[in-house]
This record gives C-alpha cells, structure tokens and sequence, in this order.
C-alpha cells in the first residue's frame, strides 16, 4: 500500500518550457526561412544540412520534434526515416515535402512520419502542426509516465487521474481495498464509479475470487430477488432447476450493486438482512446459507436526499455508507482532460489499427471548456469518434460532436472574429446557450424559461431578436 499520500509528490515531471526542434534539409534557403520562422515563434531550433550530420545531432541533444526534408542527397529522408523512428520512437516527425511527392509521402507516413509539409508551406498551417504533435508526444509521454506510477503505487490499470481530488480518491481507495469493510461509491454518471469498484477489487485479498457487478436499478423486484437470493425446485412456476444467487457466486469475491438509489424498497428491505449478517435463504428454500461477501455499491443519486424523500431506507444507508467514496464530476477536475483524451486516443487507435492522432490547440480548448454532463463516458466517446472520423492525424474541432462545439462561451471566441464587436459575441453566446437549452428540453420553451429562471415570454422575445430557430415540441 502507498504511504503518505500521493498527492505530496509530483507524479509526472513538468516539461521543459521550450520546444527543441531539428531541422534536416539541404537548401540554405528552406533551413534559413524555418528557423527565422520557428525561432520568432519561440521554439529553440537547430538545423541539418543532411542526414548524417542530422543523426549526430539526435544522438547529442534530445529534441521534441524533427522537420525532415524528403528529398535529400545521398541518403533521403525516407531512407533515414526508419533509422530514426527506431533509435528515437518518441519523436515526432513532420516530413518537408517538393510538390507532387504524394506517392513517397505516403510510405513516410507509413514508415512513421506524423504529418508532412508541402514547400513552400503556409506558415500558420505548419506552426499549427507542429504545436499539436508536441503537445501529443508530450501528453503521450505524461500519460505513459502516469500509468506507470499509478501501476506501481496502487496497482491500477487504465485508470487515469492526476487532479487533487482524484489523487486523494486514489489514497482512499488504496486504504480501503484491503479490508472487508462495504464501500458505497457516489457520483453523476459516467464518472469512473465500476472503474473504482473493480479497482477496489482487485487491490484486496479477494483478487483471485469473482467480482459480480448486478444492476440492481434496472431489474423487476421479483427478478433481482431471485437472481441475488437464488431459489429452490419448483420455488414459482418457472423455476424448473434450483439456482444459486449472486451472493454465493460472490462468495469470496465482491457483489458490486450498481445504481442501489433506484432500488425499490421491498427490495431494499430484503437486502438489509443480508448485509447485516451476511446470511439468506433461497427463495423457497428453508435453509440459511452463510456468505463471505464483500459489498461495493454505487449510486448516481443523492442517497441523504432520496432518504429524506421517503425513497431510500435510512438504515440500509447506514450499512452501506461505511466508506463513502465521492467522484468528482470531470468539469471540476479538468486538469485530467488532456490525458484522458491521450489514453482514449491510443486506445482507440490500436483497436482500430491506426496510429493515435493528436488534437488540434482549437479542439483542445473547447474540450476544456465544455460542462461534460456525460462525464469520462461522454468524453471517451467524443474520443472514439475522433478516431474513426479522423483522416489524417489530426483530430479538428470540427470532428468533435456538435453539442460539445456548441458550447464554447470563453473569450476564445473573439479570437475567431476578428471583426465583431463583444456586443456581438455576447448575442452569439446567449443565442447559443438558448438553443442548446431548447434541444435539451426537446423544444419545450416554458420548461427552458424555468431552466432560465426567466419568464416565458423574455424568452420568447429573445429568440425572436436572436433569431434563434425554433422546433415542435418532441415530447410532452
Ligand atoms: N479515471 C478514469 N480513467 C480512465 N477511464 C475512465 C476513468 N473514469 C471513467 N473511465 C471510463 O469511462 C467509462 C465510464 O466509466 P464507468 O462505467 O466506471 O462509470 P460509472 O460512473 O459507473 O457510470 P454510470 O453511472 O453511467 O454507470 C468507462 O469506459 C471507464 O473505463
Ligand atoms: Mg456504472
């Protein structure tokens, strides 16, 4: 188990401020041009004019990108290419290109280039480039670096975090696994609350035993019942075979009783018994079976609330809220975005068989900026879209879902237009965050007025001046 907590020392080294960048091509000029360009822009160059003094250079200094001529004297660049992605596979390689080269960019590509730059080159384009494949390799890096202390101090897998409240989480749950005490998980939706019960599961002593996750939100009473309890021969017309419950599959292991807020109180009434002691009786049975059982459960609902409600029993909350783990909603914790989107995208790639593509600076920003109802799973998703979608390398703003570009209300969005005055970005907001409003409560206008805490008719009135379009209501 760690000692102290994680959250005391730096997981992942910062990166150094300045880029490094090599530049390997035999024109005077091209070389001269870029590194005007690239030094104004900030980035600390060192130029090549051919392959072998190229190779000298990356095996004295470390760089964070390679600008690599194809056509090259003596060994081009496409003969080098290989070389260097093996000595260097980290490094990311944008290929310069003469015009009409289509058919040897494509094996560089193939061979491990990241992108290509076609002379001459317009200058934003190529900047823009080569800031998202540094930003990827680094993020690559962070991510990897990540994962490895994560797999080290608290032996998880695939789970990714580097924000404060997911740190402490972590310690937490390090804590807990060993013991056999119950472990209630709250949080919206989509955070990672089965990620953590697996995890939970599989950093105690129970490991090697079954972990049984059961909706027990989504199934009938009568059903749940006997598939948690199990029955006896001839218990109720259909019950041909006697069958065990999941609290003896469990034995040993972990139950995982996912979404329990929405379990109805009869139920909830018979599962008090069980976790008090551990003990049951088939349905129809009448015998009791002992179980060494250790309960997880998780809940998107407020359980103090739905216990004041009259909808959850106080003493089954009682049982359950041992431990309680809270995980936070992704938009207060965005410091963990751009690694997610990292682990997402590799992910995703190798199940596709492609090579991870970077995000744009554009896209990443209005991932940052975005309220995520969804959660991980919204995002993992916008992820897996961005892959399959994605053509070339590069994962564009306009490949993200609409409802996330749709929602970019920072002062970015000036930056986009140049010629409007913030009279006219606010009206863009405003009509924008209407519309979004009004698909969300399925063009119901009186139900997005209270959303809006305004009355109807203020609304009405600001669609009209903002133009904002209008659909039938699609559901009552
Ligand atoms: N911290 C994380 N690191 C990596 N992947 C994560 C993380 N959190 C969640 N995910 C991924 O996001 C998806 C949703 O997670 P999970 O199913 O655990 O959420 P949940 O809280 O149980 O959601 P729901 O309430 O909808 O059941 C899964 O694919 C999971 O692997
Ligand atoms: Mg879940």
């Amino acid at each position: 188990m760690a000692s102290g907590t994680i959250a005391e020392q730096p997981l992942v080294k910062t990166a150094a401020a300045t880029a490094r960048l090599l530049i390997i091509d035999d024109e005077p000029s091209i070389r001269e041009s870029l590194e005007t360009l690239l030094t104004l822009e900030g980035f600390d160059v060192t130029l090549a004019p051919d392959g072998p003094r190229g190779l000298e250079a990356l095996s004295r200094d470390e760089f964070d990108l390679l600008l690599l001529d194809l056509a090259l004297p003596g060994e081009s660049g496409i003969d080098l290419l290989p070389r260097i992605t093996t000595m260097h596979p980290q490094l990311p390689v944008i290929m310069i290109t003469a015009f009409g080269t289509v058919g040897n960019v494509v094996d560089a590509i193939r061979a491990g280039a990241e992108n290509f730059v076609q002379k001459p080159w317009d200058n934003e384009k190529l900047l823009a480039d080569i800031r998202s494949a540094i930003a990827r390799q680094k993020a690559e890096a962070e991510v990897i670096q990540l994962k490895r202390v994560l797999k080290q101090r608290y032996n998880f897998e695939n789970i990714i975090g580097k924000s404060e409240p997911m740190l402490r989480l972590f310690d937490t749950v390090a804590q807990v696994a060993p013991s056999r005490s119950t472990v209630l998980i709250q949080g919206e939706s989509g955070t990672g609350k089965e990620l953590i019960a697996k995890a939970i599961h599989q950093n105690s002593p129970r490991r090697d035993r079954p972990f049984i996750p059961v909706n027990t939100g989504a199934i009938p009473s009568d059903l749940l019942e006997s598939s948690l309890f199990g029955h006896v021969k001839g218990a109720f017309t259909s019950a041909i075979n006697a069958k065990k419950g999941l609290f003896e599959v469990a034995n040993g292991g972990t139950l995982f009783l996912d979404e329990i807020g929405t379990m109805s109180i009869d139920m909830q009434a018979k599962i008090l018994r069980v976790l008090q002691d551990r003990r049951f009786m088939h349905l129809g049975g009448t015998s009791e079976i002992q179980v060494d059982v250790r309960i997880v459960a998780a809940t998107n609902v407020n359980l103090q609330q739905a216990v004041k409600d009259g909808r959850f029993r106080e003493d089954l909350f009682y049982r359950l809220n041992v431990i309680c783990l809270e995980l936070p909603p992704l938009r207060q914790r965005r410091q963990d975005i751009p690694l997610l989107c990292q682990h997402f995208l590799r992910f995703y790639a190798e199940e596709n068989g492609t090579e991870a593509p970077s995000l744009t600076p554009e896209a990443l920003r209005i991932l940052m900026d975005y309220e995520w109802p969804g959660n991980v799973r919204e995002l993992e998703n916008a992820m897996e879209r961005g892959v399959v979608l994605s053509t070339t390398r590069t994962i564009t703003p306009d490949l993200l879902p609409a409802q996330l570009r749709g929602n970019t209300y920072t002062a970015s969005l000036m930056d986009h237009r140049p010629d409007a005055s913030l009279f006219d970005v606010m009206e863009d907001i405003e009509r924008r965050i209407i519309a979004d409003r009004l698909e969300r409560c399925h063009w119901n206008q009186t139900e997005a007025a209270e959303f809006f805490k305004i009355p109807l008719s203020t609304l009405n009135q600001k669609i009209k001046r903002l133009n904002v379009e209008v659909r039938k209501r699609t559901r009552d």
